[in-house]
């Protein structure tokens, strides 16, 4: 059956929560490790809305925290799928900071993550095409393609060590 092409707003995904006391370390900022499970969920759930198929996480690029996010601050994660290549697919996640009482927004990571779409049995599956209209668009999937020869490359050489 042919996939069907989608464009990538229509799996654009936003989540937003409270940093509470439980997610913080004893600064009372939000713990690295939880900014990167929200950042693998949050990529996660565009990649399946794009697929509608089973996901594994296959790569994490180098991922940096320009700022804190305080306890009582929103995070905010916004997710979109910047290229699909055959069975997988690369997904960035831009995270916010936002102070509840101002507004006042704050890039503090991004984040470029590939799933790997799987059936049950293990095997590779294709993924529906991505529909890139825009000069924008174009530069952003061509942009993708560079990192993914990037990312494939370090994984040959980190093999081979
Ligand atoms: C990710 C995984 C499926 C890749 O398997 P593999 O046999 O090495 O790769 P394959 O040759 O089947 O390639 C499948 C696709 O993955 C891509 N891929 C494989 N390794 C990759 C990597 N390190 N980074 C980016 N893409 C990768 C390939 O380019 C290929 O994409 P394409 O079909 O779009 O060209 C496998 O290594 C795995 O299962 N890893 C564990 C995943 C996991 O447990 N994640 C955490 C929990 S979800």
């Amino acid at each position: 059956m042919p996939l069907t092409p989608k464009r990538a707003s229509e799996s654009a995904t936003e989540m937003v929560q409270v940093v509470l006391p439980n997610d913080a370390n004893p600064l009372g900022f939000i713990l690295g490790g939880t900014v990167m499970h929200l950042i693998d969920i949050a990529g996660a759930i565009a990649c399946h809305r794009h697929t509608r198929s089973l996901l594994v996480t296959a790569a994490v690029d180098g991922l940096q925290f320009l700022h804190p996010i305080k306890v009582g601050d929103l995070i905010i994660l916004n997710a979109l799928v910047t290229c699909v290549f055959t069975t997988s697919l690369e997904v960035q996640v831009d995270v916010f900071s936002e102070e509840t009482l101002t507004g006042r927004r704050l890039l503090t990571s991004r984040a470029y993550l590939t799933f790997v779409a799987i059936a049950r049995d293990g095997s590779r599956v294709q993924v529906p095409p991505l529909i890139v209209e825009t000069d924008a668009e174009r530069r952003v999937c061509e942009e993708a393609h560079a990192r993914r020869r990037e990312r494939l490359k370090q994984k040959v050489q980190g093999a081979g060590a």
